[in-house]
């Protein structure tokens, strides 16, 4: 990490890039220039992989144990969250392996790893509730994490961000079915 662009050239000219490339190549995605500490990131992203491998566990079980008449509708969304939850586990498995470590898939402590909870839910409502609270933990871990990141390592921000407007579009779908099923939002504002 001591041979870091010299403050008075902005960008490494292609040769120097490539030499530093050869250097290190067992490093595998991580260059010199990394400013990240690739091991506290690899750490944090195994409790960002917690918590998308919970919210993949919730969202199946409420997919699957919905119940009631209005709940077709409702099956469908959580089926669909599900889905895309275990894409942004997959894509922060795939971070962690680049960055040299190892993604931790262990049923054992996964709840304590991850940001967010179990919860099954005892009727619609009450699942459509806990995946609210789910995901609004999620948008604030995620968002303190992307400030964290900033320029540091921007490949793990960009992605952070990706995974965060999904988050909050599922927050959204949320906060809508909360309200068509019961008529009211359950979480007033700060
Ligand atoms: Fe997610
Ligand atoms: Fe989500």
């Amino acid at each position: 990490m001591t041979d870091l662009i010299p403050p008075d050239s902005f960008l490494s000219d292609v040769q120097t890039l490539r030499d530093r490339a050869r250097q290190s190549i067992e490093d595998g995605a991580i260059t010199p220039d990394y400013q990240g500490d690739p091991r506290k990131t690899v750490e944090i992203l195994q409790s960002v992989l917690a918590t998308e491998l919970v919210c993949v566990l919730r969202y199946t079980q409420h997919s699957i144990a919905a119940a009631g008449i209005s709940s077709q509708g409702v099956k469908a969304e959580f089926a669909e969250h599900a889905k895309e939850e275990h894409e942004h586990a997959l894509a922060v498995a795939e971070r962690i392996n680049q960055l040299g470590g190892t993604p931790n898939f262990n049923p054992e402590g996964l709840a304590t790893r991850s940001a967010s909870q179990f919860a099954a839910g005892e009727n619609l409502v009450d699942m459509i509730k806990e995946n609210l609270i789910a995901e609004r933990i999620a948008v604030e871990h995620y968002r303190e994490l992307i400030r964290y990141f900033g320029d540091k390592d921007p490949t793990t921000r960009v992605m952070i961000e990706g995974i965060l407007a999904v988050e909050e579009e599922h927050a959204d779908d949320m906060h809508d079915l909360l309200i068509a099923h019961e008529g009211k939002p359950m979480i007033e504002d700060k």
